[in-house]
């Protein structure tokens, strides 16, 4: 099992004293970490002595902190060998509609209008695959020959070799993560960045590299130093409404991160599940336009629906077949009738754009209007696409604000989730992908839990990024 040391909890836990008793916003706080994966079941937390050292803190604060996780049924403590994170039990299954909840953990929205159609047409071309064993390591021809010709026609010539077709893009990345990296290389990933690229990742053992980027864009110099210093063997980005900052690189960027790419001798990996969500950007060439030897993850999870789990690997042929070698250890291939819907999908790509380019219009002018409204004091940047704000909820601390936003119906992801080591605690996600009115209401809700949580003691700053 994984243990964590108090020093590198110290910095994950971030700023975390607030107006109550020290023992339970600490165990709150861990609370947090457990539940949203930077604690993951079953890590081994440091013995009380250590940790109460590092922070400054009594023992028995800590002590107290453990036995108040413990009784949330957060914490075992087996005598002797020490306490470990424990995922309380998933609640009793039931509709979403049902829980009262509104999720905004997810950047997510309801399928298009043209999904049931597609379905229906694919069934109807279901019959000849059926005579064929549907394993199709690599995906179906007539997916594959699909995908390239979107690559081709977004200005990126394409042969349907070059593609691979997966569960998914998270799929696409555990995939390639699985092929390409081995324990202790280095890899680099935006701060802050998508947090289950992340996990991918960290559970292959790679050590991360930050990537500083803001909603102002990136930061290259300082990621030219960082590739200098550590020599990553791999960089992940998101060139286009970067999640969760909606900045996008413009084309001088992609050309200088592909030079980049180049002299460091690093595998440049795109992931472009949000590239095609334009409100009022325009669109830009691939990034790998720019460096040929970049691997493009990208599928329909945004712009169709995520229910599919239809996604994409663009890649230089040799690496294609490794990948095929790393995929048979996880799973044999991706359902033939989806790969028959993500098809007829393909050929409506430019009605799935405008669709979703009306529909997240309309959510980012509810929300940014909601915001305006509720939360005055916050800053919220306003992104030309994507699928979230990245506000700043200063002087609110986005860890509280999220356990407050639960109990006022409104679940949400806190900054420091999308960065490296604790950074953003005074950052929010907020997706602009629910309906205008659920919007409009989770602000307001929003808006109540800020007023029930404290500001603490000086508020941390934020991490320089
Ligand atoms: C940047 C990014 N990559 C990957 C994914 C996962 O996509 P999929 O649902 O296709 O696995 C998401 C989902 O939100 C995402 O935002």
């Amino acid at each position: 099992m994984a243990s964590i040391t108090s020093q590198r909890l110290d910095a994950i836990l971030g700023s975390w004293a607030g107006r109550g008793p020290a023992y339970s916003e600490l165990a709150e706080r861990l609370r947090l970490l457990a539940l949203d994966g930077r604690l993951p079941d079953g890590t081994r937390l440091p013995a009380e002595r250590d940790l109460a050292r590092t922070l400054g803190l009594s023992r028995t604060t800590v002590a107290a902190a453990y036995a108040r996780l413990r009784e949330l049924g957060c914490l075992d403590s087996v005598r002797g060998s020490g306490s470990y994170i424990a995922l309380p039990a998933p609640p009793p299954v039931a509709a979403p509609d049902e829980t009262g909840i509104l999720d905004l953990t997810k950047a997510a929205m309801p399928a298009a209008s043209i999904v049931g159609e597609c379905i229906g047409r694919a069934v109807e071309s279901l019959g000849p695959e059926l005579a064929r064993s549907g394993y199709e390591i690599l995906g179906l021809p007539r997916l594959r020959i699909a995908v390239a010709e979107h690559f081709t026609r977004r200005g990126l010539p394409t042969e349907p070799d070059q593609i691979m077709i997966t569960n998914g893009v998270q799929h696409a990345i555990a995939l390639l993560v699985r092929a390409v990296v081995s324990p202790g290389d280095r890899a680099a990933v935006e701060q802050p960045t998508y947090p289950h690229a992340m996990d991918a990742l960290l559970a292959a053992k790679a050590r991360l590299v930050p990537l500083p980027v803001s909603p102002e864009g990136w930061d290259l110099d300082a990621a030219a130093a960082a590739f200098r210093a550590a020599s990553p063997v791999l960089a992940y980005v998101m060139p286009d409404f970067h999640n969760p900052t909606g900045a996008s690189l413009d084309t001088a960027g992609r050309e200088r991160l592909a030079r980049l790419a180049g002299q460091h001798r690093m595998l440049l990996v795109a992931d472009e599940t949000t590239a095609l969500l334009d409100i009022a950007r325009g669109p830009r060439p691939p990034l790998a336009a720019f460096a040929g030897s970049t691997v493009t993850l990208g599928g329909l999870s945004k712009l169709a629906w995520g229910g599919l789990r239809v996604g994409w690997i663009r890649a230089p042929r040799t690496l294609v077949g490794r990948l095929a070698q790393a995929r048979t250890g996880l799973d044999l291939g991706t359902p033939v009738l989806e790969q028959l819907i993500g098809a007829e999908l393909l050929a409506h790509e430019d009605l799935l754009v405008a669709e979703r380019r009306a529909w997240l219009g309309e959510g980012l002018a509810a929300l940014t209007t909601a915001l305006s409204t509720h939360l005055p004091e916050w800053t919220v940047p306003v992104p030309d696409g994507g699928m979230a704000v990245w506000a700043d909820c200063s002087p609110h601390s986005s860890s509280r604000l999220v356990m407050a936003s639960r109990a006022h119906g409104v679940a949400l992801t806190a900054g420091p989730r999308f960065g490296v080591d604790g950074a953003f605690e005074h950052r929010l996600r907020l997706p602009f992908t629910a309906r205008p009115d659920e919007l409009r209401a989770a602000v307001e809700a929003l808006a109540q839990a800020a007023g029930d949580t404290s500001t603490g003691p000086a508020a941390a700053p934020l991490v320089a990024v």
